[in-house]
C-alpha cells in the first residue's frame, strides 16, 4: 500500500480485515517492523480516538511517533497558493510538509472540511497539498470528505459481530445535531459498505442526501422507520446538507435513535464513530444498552490503524 486516503487504496478489503483481526488476537506480532522509522501524526483538528489509537498502533509496530497538534501547538498555517503572507499566517503548508519530509517516513494528517467553501472541501484542498508535497506515504486521519481509518474499523466491527449466513442489512441513519457537521464519516461509510457483502441503505431527512459521488446507487430512504425494518446493524451519524452546503434544513420528525425505533429491526447492533451527543443523536438507553457495539467499534480503531501502518511499512522495508 503506497498511501491510504480512501477505500480505493486497499487492494483487497477482505484481506486487510482478516489482517486486522489477526492483529487484534496478537497486537505485538510485529514489534520491530517499524524499528528506526518515524510516523508523523499531524492534527489540524481535535481528536481523541484517532490520535490515541494511531499512537498505540504505531507503538505496537515499533515506530517512533511524532504527534503535532498543529492547531494548538504549531505556527498559524497558510494554505493558499501564492498568498502574500503579511497577515496572521506564519508558515505555508508547503514549507511545513517539506520539513515533515525531513523528519518522517510516513505522514498522517487530519484535516477536516472547512464547511465554508464547498469547492475547497469537495476538492480536498488541504489533503491534496499533503499528497502533492509529501515525499513519503500519506495516511488520512480524516479529511474533508472521508474518514477511511474509521470506515475500516467499521468493516472490521461488522465482520466480527455479524451472525448467521444471511447477508446483514446495514442501515446508515442520519441523526440530529446542534451544529453543522461534515459529511466525511457518512460518505466514507457509504463507500466502504459498497465494497462489503451487505445489504446497505441510507436513511436521512429530505434535504440531507449525501453526495451521490459517494453513495452512487445506494437506496436513500427518507422514512427512518421504513429503513430500519429488519436491520442487523444501525450506524448512527449526523451530517449537514450537501446540496445546500453546510446548511441545516429544518427537520420536523424526531430522528434521534431510541429503543422504540429499534423494535422493528432484527435486534440490530448499534454503531457510532464517536464522539456522540447523548440524547440528541441517540438516547442513553441505546448508548448504554446491550445492542450497542460502539465501544468495541472504538477499540477496533487500533487494529484498523495497525493493519494500515503495517501495509505501508511493507512498501518501505
Ligand atoms: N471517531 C473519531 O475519529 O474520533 P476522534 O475524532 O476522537 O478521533
Amino acid at each position: 500500500m503506497k498511501k491510504f486516503t480512501a477505500v480505493s487504496d486497499v487492494d483487497n478489503l477482505q484481506e486487510i480485515i482478516k489482517k486486522a483481526l489477526l492483529i487484534k488476537e496478537n497486537p505485538l506480532s510485529e514489534p520491530d517492523k517499524g524499528k528506526g522509522k518515524t510516523i508523523g501524526l499531524v492534527f489540524l483538528n481535535s481528536s481523541l480516538r484517532t490520535r490515541l489509537s494511531s499512537q498505540i498502533a504505531a507503538q505496537n509496530l515499533g515506530l517512533n511517533v511524532l504527534t503535532l497538534n498543529a492547531a494548538q501547538e504549531a505556527w498559524n498555517l497558510e494554505f493558499a497558493d501564492g498568498a502574500v503572507m503579511n497577515g496572521d499566517t506564519v508558515e505555508h503548508i508547503k514549507d511545513a510538509i517539506e520539513v515533515l519530509n525531513q523528519y518522517c517516513d510516513i505522514i498522517a494528517v487530519r484535516c477536516f472540511a472547512g464547511m465554508k467553501n464547498k469547492e475547497d472541501d469537495v476538492n480536498e484542498s488541504i489533503l491534496s497539498q499533503f499528497e502533492q508535497h509529501a515525499k513519503v506515504p500519506v495516511i488520512s486521519l480524516e479529511s474533508a470528505t472521508r474518514h477511511p481509518l474509521q470506515s475500516l474499523a467499521d468493516c472490521i466491527t461488522i465482520t466480527e459481530n455479524r451472525t448467521g449466513e444471511r447477508k446483514p442489512k446495514v442501515v446508515l441513519t442520519w441523526a440530529p445535531h446542534i451544529k453543522p457537521i461534515a459529511q466525511a464519516v457518512g460518505n466514507s461509510f457509504a463507500e466502504w459498505m459498497q465494497e462489503m457483502e451487505v445489504d446497505f441503505v441510507i436513511t436521512n431527512p429530505e434535504g440531507y442526501d449525501l453526495d451521490r459521488n459517494f453513495t452512487k446507487a445506494v437506496p436513500v430512504i427518507h422514512d427512518q422507520d421504513e429503513a430500519l425494518k429488519d436491520a442487523d446493524f444501525v450506524y448512527v451519524k449526523n451530517w449537514s446538507s450537501f446540496d445546500d452546503y453546510a446548511a441545516m434544513p429544518e427537520v420536523k420528525e424526531n430522528w434521534m435513535l431510541t429503543n422504540e425505533k429499534l423494535e422493528v429491526t432484527n435486534d440490530a447492533k448499534v454503531m457510532h464513530c464517536l464522539p456522540v451527543r447523548r440524547n440528541v443523536e441517540l438516547s442513553d438507553e441505546v448508548m448504554d444498552g446491550e445492542n450497542s457495539i460502539i465501544y468495541r467499534q472504538a477499540k477496533n480503531r487500533i487494529f484498523s490503524a495497525q493493519a494500515v501502518f503495517s501495509e505501508i511499512l511493507d512498501e518501505l522495508n
